[in-house]
């Protein structure tokens, strides 16, 4: 049976959540920063999971509103500092991917501060994006490899912020698109997408799609076992 060992989630619909209860959008971050939470947990006691990428926010989201992207930054400053006796008490590592050098100098301290205080940690790896898009990683990663010869999928791999396959890759919110949204590494992701928005999604949902996950054929391009 297939093993979940990384899973990839586009959290989409926080704004159309808020706006739907007669809420500001905002208010949707900070329900959908509590998903975050939850959904990380759960993760970490499944074993079977040893990855969780979330796409917290894109290279493309500076085009929101200032006051949005700025609340988005507190409140990420906010989840990070407070996160941190719960990254330790239940084991998680936290890796950030994108270029976070657009970010205050501020917020790159404290991602920097809860990155290093939890590398020893290895139930589950939480791996934020942020400021990340895959077209800016991808173009990153060449420019690391400049000066080399020959250059390998592997070699580009290694030079890559994510270098793991994903397994599983959810986006929820309703639409269908991978929003520039690790796409090296989704080449053979197996994708759901659910109506569902991000602040209602649920760990029950989420075992849903992990036991569909681990009843589908997964040839990789080749043929079956059978
Ligand atoms: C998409 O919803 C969501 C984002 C652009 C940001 C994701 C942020 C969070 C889940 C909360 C903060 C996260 C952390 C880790 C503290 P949208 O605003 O595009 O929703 P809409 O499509 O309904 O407008």
């Amino acid at each position: 049976m297939n093993k979940p060992k990384h899973i990839a989630i586009i959290m989409d619909g926080n704004g159309r959540w808020a706006t739907a209860k007669g809420k500001k959008r905002v208010k949707g971050h900070e329900a959908g920063a509590e998903v975050v939470r939850n959904i990380t947990e759960y993760c970490a006691k499944n074993e079977e999971i040893t990855r969780l990428t979330l796409y917290a926010f894109s290279t493309e989201n500076w085009k929101r509103p200032r006051l949005e992207v700025e609340f988005l930054m507190k409140l990420l400053e906010k989840y990070l500092k407070q996160e941190l006796p719960n990254y330790l008490k239940n084991n998680i590592r936290f890796e950030p991917i994108g270029d976070i050098r657009a970010f205050s100098s501020s917020l790159q301290k404290t991602i920097k501060h809860v990155k290093e205080q939890t590398k020893h940690c290895d139930a589950l790896v939480q791996s934020l994006a942020l400021n990340y898009g895959a077209h800016n990683e991808i173009v990153r990663a060449f420019n690391k490899l400049k000066n080399k010869e020959n250059i390998t999928e592997e070699m580009l791999y290694n030079a890559l912020d994510c270098k793991e396959d994903v397994d599983i890759l959810i986006r929820t919110g309703g639409d269908k698109r991978l929003s520039n949204f690790l796409l090296w590494q989704a080449a053979y992701a197996e994708l759901f997408f659910t109506d569902t928005l991000w602040p209602d999604f649920t760990t029950k949902e989420l075992e849903k799609i992990i036991t569909k996950f681990k009843k589908i054929e997964r040839r990789f391009g080749g043929l079956n076992n059978g």
